[in-house]
């Protein structure tokens, strides 16, 4: 069964497209029509497309969602839109030497949706820069797995 994916990035250097990029090419050849988009201009009203949802952003500032991530953060928390028909993914990006505020980027995102009624499918993926692997080899393997749970994603 194919299930479409949209994945929404919030990046500031770049690695949670390349994370993106890498998880959209496996869906594709599993089958998946996948797309990446960019956060910086979307609308909330892109939770009505079809399809399952993959969140990916990194962590900034004091534990913050990316800059191009924000406009998109703060519209959804003032909207609080009815998104108990979405369902989605969640990789995040942070790193382990802000202790405090380790992979928030991704956990707010994770929460906010959560608050608003989506449910997320499979557990949320988190990277650290400072362990040593590449985001997009832990997020391809980690997608493996999580695209298998797709087909009842859409069915349930
Ligand atoms: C200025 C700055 C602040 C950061 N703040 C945090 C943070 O609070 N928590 C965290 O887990 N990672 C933090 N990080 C690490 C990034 O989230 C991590 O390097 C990530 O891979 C960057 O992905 P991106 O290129 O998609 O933005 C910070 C990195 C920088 C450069």
């Amino acid at each position: 069964m194919s299930v479409p994916v949209t994945i929404l990035v919030g990046t500031m250097t770049g690695n949670a497209e390349l994370v993106a990029n890498s998880v959209r090419d496996l869906l594709r050849e599993a089958g998946h029509p996948a797309e990446v988009l960019m956060m910086d201009d979307l609308k909330p009203a892109i939770f009505a497309r079809e399809g399952v949802f993959l969140v990916c952003s990194s962590t900034y500032g004091q534990g913050d969602v990316p800059d191009n991530a924000r406009d998109f953060y703060e519209a959804i928390e003032r909207a609080k839109p009815d998104l108990s028909a979405v369902r989605y993914g969640l990789i995040s990006l942070g790193d382990s030497t802000y202790i405090d505020t380790y992979n928030h980027g991704g956990k707010q995102f994770d929460e906010l949706l959560s608050v608003c009624g989506a449910t997320r499918i499979g557990e949320r993926m988190e990277h650290n820069a400072s362990g040593g692997s590449f985001a997009e080899e832990d997020a391809v393997d980690w997608a493996k797995e999580w695209k298998t749970l797709l087909p009842q994603a859409v069915s349930a």
